[in-house]
């Protein structure tokens, strides 16, 4: 009775799951985010069942990553067990916990935030099952709990965003910050990041900071309350942690009677069409790239794992730098997600 309990739960858990069974694989480039489609690989024999844990659907960069996951193991043939958390990491973790239990080759994850793996993982390590890491690091006591990190440098993306700020403004501005998911490893690194850089020029600082939880309405509404705020008319500029957040912000600026993009300059991360319209528009004026098509580069490396191939523990993805004088309408248009 209660394996038959284990079942159903583990089913319930996993939801949606989506077990895709076309063609398969081989080994391929990843993409970088302009970069066109790669042709069908040819079929093989074994088929891999993994296991991906995905945290929701907070961002337009979050559905695109969805979607590269989806796309690529159905274009390889691989039986993807896919589980959407809703924003709620115990459901990623019950999630995974019924990966080890159906046993998968692989179980591959987005962490919502970086603290509270360590027992998870442990029960992977422990099953001999490898566990992959994309987009965001967890904090653990033994990184041999994992066996891969596939995503971007963070802390980067915030210097850069800090860099253009720097040089648009003269290394002046008052700005008003919009921060990630509390605890989440993008919030976290791009706040460090940016900070890092504009202590550096002595006319920048941050006076306003708070989360916007990388959702475009919540953007907006907190960029309102620092807008009506005793601090918001010296505002001169603005840097959210992700372009949702940013386009939020815009909304509330031209609301409050404020030019976005010249009385406030937005800097913001991801690069997604939408940012790239705001560009085009004038009202945002530049997004650091963060690539979110990471679907090829994982099955690559899970492949690679499961032939026994050593594979390095941080595999990072490529990334530009996008303001206006970048954009144009074929720009627009060109843009995969
Ligand atoms: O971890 C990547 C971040 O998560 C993206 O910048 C953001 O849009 C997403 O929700």
């Amino acid at each position: 009775m209660r394996r038959v309990i284990g079942y159903l739960l583990a089913a319930t858990l996993l939801g949606l799951a989506s077990c895709e069974r076309p063609a398969a694989p081989s080994s391929t480039p990843a993409p970088t985010a302009g970069s066109p489609v790669k042709p069908t690989p040819a079929p093989s024999a074994a088929k891999l069942v993994v296991g991906f844990s995905q945290i929701g659907a907070e961002s337009a960069w979050r559905s695109a990553n969805t979607a590269s996951i989806k796309d690529e193991a159905a274009r390889r043939g691989v039986d993807l067990k896919f589980s959407d958390a809703q924003g709620d990491q115990e459901n990623q973790v019950r999630a995974i916990r019924s990966f080890i239990q159906q046993r998968v080759d692989a179980i591959a994850f987005a962490p919502k935030t970086e603290d509270g793996w360590q027992a998870v993982l442990e029960e992977a390590h422990k099953a001999g099952i490898p566990v992959i890491l994309t987009d965001r690091l967890v904090k653990v006591d033994n990184p041999d709990l994992y066996t891969t990190f596939i995503g971007s440098d963070f802390v980067e993306e915030g210097r850069r965003a800090a860099e253009w700020l720097a040089k648009a403004t003269s290394g002046n501005a008052v700005i008003a910050e919009l921060q990630g998911t509390p605890g989440s490893a993008p919030a976290i690194d791009r706040k460090k990041g940016f900070e890092a850089e504009i202590a550096k020029h002595p006319g920048m600082s941050i006076i306003k900071s708070q989360s916007g939880n990388f959702e475009r309405a919540k953007g907006k509404e907190v960029c309102e309350a620092f807008l009506r705020s005793p601090e918001g008319p010296k505002l001169t500029a603005l840097y959210a942690h992700n372009d949702d957040m940013a386009l939020g912000a815009i909304q509330a600026i031209e609301s409050a009677g404020r030019r976005p993009g010249r009385d406030i300059l937005i800097v913001s991360i991801d690069g997604v069409r939408d940012a790239f319209q705001a560009m085009l528009d004038g009202t945002l004026n530049c997004s650091v790239e963060c690539n979110p098509l990471l679907g090829p580069q994982l099955f690559d490396t899970i492949e690679r794992v499961k032939r026994g191939e050593k594979v390095p523990k941080h595999i990072q993805t490529e990334e530009g730098v996008y303001d206006q004088s970048r954009v144009t309408a074929e720009v627009v248009k060109a843009r995969r997600y």
